[in-house]
């Protein structure tokens, strides 16, 4: 009985660790989102380009600029073209400047 007891308390210590892990990922999956609609939309608006239409955030323009990684947008929000806001790592961690890249890799193909 106490055998059965203790099976079931590691069960649920497991799933809750499980669950807190999974909530957290979307939790940073999230925070993309939210990066991307504060710092980035004003002018790439669904993955677009207000200012330079040749250059949005869609796969294909990307890639035409060389723009395939994660750390290839992390480096162009640390050292932008002409036109774009630089954000350096004050303003927006690596963290979270990898969060973004993720969300726009994963939304704008
Ligand atoms: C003030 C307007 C503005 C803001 C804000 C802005 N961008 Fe840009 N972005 C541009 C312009 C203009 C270009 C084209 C010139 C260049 O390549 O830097 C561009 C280009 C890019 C490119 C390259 C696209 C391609 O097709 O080669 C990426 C990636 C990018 N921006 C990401 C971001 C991210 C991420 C943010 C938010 C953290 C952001 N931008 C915020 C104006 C902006």
């Amino acid at each position: 009985m106490k055998k059965t007891l203790v099976a079931v308390l590691a069960a649920t210590f497991l799933a809750l660790f499980i669950t807190g892990g999974w909530a957290k990922e979307s939790a940073q999956k999230n925070k993309g989102e939210m990066l991307f609609q504060q710092n980035c939309s004003p002018c790439h608006p669904d993955g677009g380009n207000i200012i330079n239409p040749a250059f949005t955030l869609h796969q294909k323009d990307r890639e035409a600029h060389g723009v395939k990684t994660a750390k290839d947008i992390m480096g162009k929000m640390r050292n932008p073209g002409p036109g774009m806001t630089k954000f350096d790592k004050k303003t927006i961690p690596d963290k979270d400047a990898r969060a973004i890249a993720e969300y726009i890799m994963k939304t704008f193909k």
